[in-house]
């Protein structure tokens, strides 16, 4: 039987995500959707400053984010504080009538900081002690640094926590990056010791016996790193419990810094603080902040330009965290952004269409960055609201004029607006570690990647999707998929029956239920603890080089399915489950790759749980989806409308807002499923009018109330 027995947690459960502790969001307090973003005035003069704010005003502007990377300003020596200069930024802003979201200033150091105190710097992956430069650059297990960094943060709130124009604290700048030096093993140690008190229960974790690895002092365990169990590479270690201890520990490490500064800023300001996020981020556990955030925030730049599902899962990883309030947009390009290798500017409408498709998924702000391109260093080339001309008659500004006009229009009636979905999708940062960590079954294997092809099918359907950790209270969903839960924690199994023991349907899939929370194997079949749910084991993984395709055939289609798996192939055995689709090709050609088990529910209704044994490519997921959306009656008015995306909230006030965002290339003619008012025009429309859709463009549609009977 695999052991499941929980262990004691240090700081934040171990499960990834606080259950049991508040997660409540407290976003600023506004009376209309933020407009804006970052603002560096800093680096002009003032009649460049005279001439952005008449631009904002152009533009609506309600809200900048100032103060992100002012510390060698407001700081020049650790014995002198000037806050000449950010006084003049909030005044200025203030007196224009705008917002502040007020950084911490601590995502960069001053130079003096990190030559004053070497220990400030990093040490990197192959054991080199950093110098000063770049950014995003010190050791959160420092001494110096935490107590500079908290010093700063008080003294800013002191200052401008009771400002009537600052409304939010924006600490620090996208927390990343890790460090290797002593005080972080040190530290590291400390943190071991709170997981496992005895060297025993870590020897066990870590099965340790294994290549000689036993533990005999805590002084011998050192962070995992090039020079010690990953000589292969950071993706590559000799023992994986040491790795994934040492990602939990990461995260917890940057999370302290969070708290010491938010801590700082509590002593003088109650106003809300965020830090910035990266959407799906590897190296940090988000699910483990929640409930240190007083709201979710982050920065929106689709790495996957194409592929609008993507973007769409990451803002419903962000409303997932304060447990479906709404969250902030707080970085997105205007026209280009200048860090990749080829910087493609924004198309006509886009930014618009990704705008308000943030809000659509639960955004209450709309936030650029930058406002004013910087004259010099490596973003100098980055796009912003106004490029290095100032000019108002760019495209660029153009269309952020004309957003910010349609964000007046729409006001307040959007925010804390919910999103009402019965679709969940598992996400589990120790699985996607693990998963990617493992040597075997295939390198290529991606798991966000996977998560984004399963959410898809979902999106494609108009389904909403809630992003959740293994911790969530799945109570309310009808739907929920959990592909690659690599790693099974705690009382996750169960509460994977009890969806399906309502009547509802779990997907999950390869690779899931293979090892427990120190990523051990269950001395068991896989999937583990999901075979008794699934109905299913697993006799044998075969891989294969991402592009080499195992035809996926569904019984009863006499070998038509266009369907195919790839990667990984599990050969299954059923055990209580129906086979619905089997393998086309190589020696197990006819063996099962998908089953589906049946769940007798009280009143003859029964729940489905799917197990997918391969990379499943889209058709096929889609099948499966499509399947068990039609079944809880889920799906979309516009499923069968490429490229169209549908999305609704549920304001404050009860009024329905549907979001109909077409980001297909070419016009759709479409029937509307509702009766409303499109806020972005004022239009009336009503329920079976037909549109056409150009790309990119946006109804956003307050739905008419029903008539009273
Ligand atoms: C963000 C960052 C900003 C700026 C921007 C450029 O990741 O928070 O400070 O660097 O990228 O795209």
């Amino acid at each position: 039987m695999p052991d499941l027995r929980p262990r004691p947690l240090p700081e934040v459960t171990i499960l990834g995500h606080p259950a049991g502790q508040p997660v409540a969001a407290r976003l600023p307090e506004l009376d209309h959707l933020a407009y804006g973003g970052d603002y560096s005035p800093e680096q002009w003069p003032d009649e460049i400053w005279d001439r952005d704010y008449e631009a904002f005003d152009a533009a609506r502007i309600t809200t900048v984010t100032v103060g992100v990377f002012t510390w060698a300003l407001t700081q020049p020596d650790e014995d002198v504080l000037d806050f000449s200069m950010l006084d003049k930024i909030v005044q200025r802003a203030a007196d224009e009538g705008r917002s502040i979201c007020l950084g911490t200033g601590t995502g960069a150091l001053p130079p003096w900081m990190a030559r004053k105190y070497p220990d400030i710097t990093r040490v990197d992956f192959e054991g080199r002690r950093h110098r000063y430069g770049q950014r995003h650059n010190a050791c959160w297990s420092s001494p110096d640094y935490r107590r500079l960094a908290a010093q700063i943060a008080l003294r800013l709130a002191e200052r401008y926590g009771s400002h009537p124009a600052v409304v939010a604290w924006h600490v620090g700048n996208e927390y990343g990056g890790r460090c290797y030096c002593e005080l972080c093993a040190a530290e590291f140690r400390r943190w071991l010791k709170a997981r496992y008190e005895t060297l025993d229960e870590l020897n066990e974790a870590w099965n340790t016996v294994f290549w000689s690895h036993r533990f005999t002092d805590w002084d011998e365990i050192e962070p995992p790193s090039a020079l010690t169990e990953h000589w292969g590479g950071p993706g590559k270690t000799a023992f994986q419990g040491i790795t994934l201890d040492f990602h939990r520990f990461s995260t917890d490490n940057a999370l302290r810094q969070f708290r010491d500064e938010k801590g700082a800023i509590r002593e003088h300001s109650e106003l809300p603080v965020t830090t910035n996020f990266m959407g799906f981020f590897q190296p940090l556990d988000y699910h483990r902040w929640s409930a240190d955030l007083d709201f979710a925030s982050w920065d929106n730049y689709p790495r996957r330009y194409d592929e609008p599902w993507a973007t769409a899962l990451a803002h419903d990883l962000m409303r997932g965290l304060k447990d479906g309030a709404p969250f902030w947009l707080m970085e997105q390009t205007p026209s280009v952004t200048a860090s990749r290798d080829v910087n493609p500017v924004r198309r006509p409408g886009i930014v618009r269409l990704w705008s308000w498709q943030a809000v659509a998924h639960g955004a209450d702000s709309v936030l650029y960055f930058q406002m004013r391109a910087s004259r010099g260093a490596c973003e100098m080339t980055h796009g912003a609201v106004l490029d290095h001309s100032g000019r108002l008659d760019t495209r660029t500004f153009r269309e952020v004029a004309g957003l910010g006009k349609e964000v007046e229009t729409v006001g307040g009636i959007l925010l804390g607006a919910r999103t009402p979905t019965r679709c969940a999708l598992v996400v589990d940062w120790d699985s996607w570690w693990a998963v990617e960590m493992a040597d075997g079954p295939n390198r290529h294997l991606r798991y966000l990647s996977t998560i984004t092809d399963w959410a898809r099918p979902f999106w494609e359907a108009g389904a909403q999707l809630d992003v959740v950790p293994v911790t969530a209270d799945l109570s309310a969903y009808d739907v929920v998929a959990a592909p690659l839960l690599h790693l099974v924690k705690g009382d996750t199994a169960a509460r994977l029956r009890t969806v399906a023991e309502r009547g509802g349907t779990v997907i999950t899939g390869c690779l899931s239920g293979r090892a427990d929370e120190d990523d051990r194997r269950f001395l068991a079949d896989a999937p583990g603890p999901l075979a008794g749910l699934a109905g299913v084991r697993v006799a044998e993984t075969d891989a294969a080089e991402p592009g080499v395709m195992n035809p996926v055939v569904f019984d009863g289609e006499g070998g038509a399915s266009p369907a195919a798996g790839e990667m990984v192939f599990e050969v299954l055995v059923p055990d209580g489950a129906e086979v619905l689709a089997r393998y086309g090709a190589d020696f197990y050609a006819g063996e099962p790759a998908i089953t589906r088990r049946a769940v007798a529910v009280d009143g003859g209704r029964e729940g489905h749980v799917w197990y997918v044994g391969t990379q499943l490519d889209a058709t096929g997921l889609s099948r499966i989806v499509t399947d068990a959306l039609e079944r809880h009656d889920l799906v979309g008015p516009y499923a069968d409308v490429p490229g169209l995306e549908f999305a609704t909230r549920i304001a404050a006030s009860g009024q329905t807002v549907d979001f109909l965002l077409h980001h297909g290339p070419r016009d759709a003619t479409i029937r509307l499923h509702a009766s409303g008012t499109d806020l972005l025009t004022g239009r009336d429309l009503s329920a079976g009018d037909v549109i056409v859709l150009h790309p990119a463009d946006v109804i956003v549609l307050r739905r008419t109330r029903p008539a009273p009977r």
